[in-house]
């Protein structure tokens, strides 16, 4: 018996010898993080949602992606350094399953836990990946392409062509230029209209080539309107219509979109889905207008573009009705789409890119740190079931296919900080990673949805 036992040991320190040091299989995070017996039902929700002590990374909390499942993807924006905890320094994925009061361990969690489409806020533009002639910087990309596989969830590539964030090098004819583009303009030192296209398509080529078979769906551009047209200088110093104008000659300034549809169309392949992205389309009837003649000119010249990105950063006060009428709008460019591009109709459709929802409206809108009540968070809970159940109609017709927020609690949340420092609660979670009421509210508008 005594021999039976010590060989046992024996084994079981070899094994254990073998096991250490060999790279740990990550848990499945979708099922890992989430008790699997919760049934989504309007009762489970109902006796949850009273409870404002729940956080988002508990294990007996639903996940919200599992409201929508079979209807849309449901997506989060993040910064990098939001996913790093699950990564050891070596850059290699760790379990991070255990409980932990570590708040950064706990938004990651959140992250892996309720989303199933995931999107950069900063580290896959431009500027971030090109900040200099022939160098590259993809590896922030890289760890939200191993954070989508560990947690099955699609990925959105954000953003190719903007006027911020994007390199200044690309726009001056000498890269190392110090100047600024305006000195540029008046030295008449600007890249020529071949040197900026090739900068792009360059820069286009290569990040395909690294993410092609992993991110299938790209902002490709982005913000490129004003209230009416293409951007100018003017608005926001935009230098892409300055630079390269209109080289078709059909009156429009604005090959500089074709350009970039075109190289990420042959770079990146057929399967990529490729959108135009934009702000205020929820509202303003001539940007919507604006968008629809461009996006409309441009499919009739044979440019694929596969979807419009609502970003939908709105407000408490948002027209939800109104923003019905704007996407209806947008929607029936798939009419154009699939008559120039019978192959791939039913293809081309609308995504909610950026949501969240300002809660400064009025008297409180210079309040610097207001804290917010209870009620004020449950009528932003009414706001976003509102809004979510009209998204919802269209994904029922096939037109929207995913909903992606923009931040992953009201602490990290861009409206913090712009257009000005006031603390803002524009999302889901508390700044204690507690589920507000606009978390519950998403989530019934799609169980009453399916009713
Ligand atoms: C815009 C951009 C995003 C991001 C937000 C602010 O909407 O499209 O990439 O920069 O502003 O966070």
């Amino acid at each position: 018996m005594k021999r039976i036992i010590s060989l046992a040991l024996a084994f079981a320190m070899i094994i254990g010898l073998v096991g250490c040091g060999a790279p740990k299989e990550l848990p499945d995070y979708k099922t890992a993080l989430t008790d699997q017996s919760l049934d989504y039902s309007l009762d489970e929700l109902e006796s949850m949602s009273w409870d404002r002590s729940l956080l988002i990374s508990d294990y007996e909390v639903p996940a919200l992606y599992k409201y929508f499942e079979g209807l849309c993807d449901i997506g989060v924006a993040f910064g990098a350094n939001q996913i790093y905890p699950m990564f050891n320094e070596k850059g290699e994925g760790i379990d991070i399953t255990a409980e932990t009061d570590d708040l950064n361990t706990n938004i990651t969690k959140g992250i892996l836990k309720h989303y199933n489409m995931y999107v950069l806020g900063n580290e896959l533009k431009s500027d971030h990946c090109n900040p200099a002639p022939d160098t590259y910087d993809f590896d922030d990309g890289d760890k939200l392409v191993a954070a989508g596989k560990a947690a099955g969830a699609k990925l959105r590539g954000h953003t190719i062509v903007w006027h911020t964030q994007v390199p200044q090098w690309w726009f001056k004819a000498d890269p190392n230029d110090q100047s600024t583009l305006d000195q540029c303009k008046a030295n008449g030192t600007l890249a020529t209209r071949e040197q900026l296209t090739e900068r792009l398509t360059t820069y286009i080529n290569a990040l395909m080539e690294h993410f092609k078979d992993d991110i299938k769906i790209w902002d490709v551009c982005n913000e490129v309107l004003n209230a009416t047209g293409i951007r100018q200088v003017s608005d926001d110093n935009s230098y892409w219509a300055e630079i390269i104008g209109d080289v078709d000659g059909n009156g429009y300034s604005d090959d500089y979109v074709e350009i970039a549809f075109n190289a990420a169309r042959a770079a990146g392949g057929e399967d990529q889905v490729l959108m135009i992205n934009d702000f205020n389309l929820e509202w303003q009837d001539t940007k919507v207008q604006a968008m629809y003649d461009m996006v409309e000119r441009m499919l009739r010249k044979g440019v694929r573009i596969d979807g419009v990105g609502f970003q939908s950063h709105i407000s408490l006060d948002c027209n939800v009705e109104k923003y019905r009428s704007c996407i209806e709008k947008i929607a029936s460019l798939s009419e154009v789409y699939d008559e120039c591009f019978p192959e791939y109709k039913g293809n081309f459709r609308v995504e909610i890119t950026e949501l969240d929802m300002n809660m400064f409206i009025g008297a409180n809108s210079d309040g610097s740190y207001y804290k917010w009540s209870e009620e004020e968070f449950n009528q932003q809970g009414d706001k976003y079931y509102e809004l979510i159940s009209m998204f919802l109609d269209f994904v029922d017709e096939g037109v929207i296919d995913a909903i992606v927020f923009w931040g992953t609690d009201d602490e990290n949340s861009w409206l913090n900080t712009t257009p000005k420092l006031r603390r803002n609660a524009a999302m889901l979670v508390d700044r204690d990673l507690t589920i507000k009421p606009a978390f519950w509210g998403v989530a019934k508008a799609a169980i009453d949805h399916r009713k």
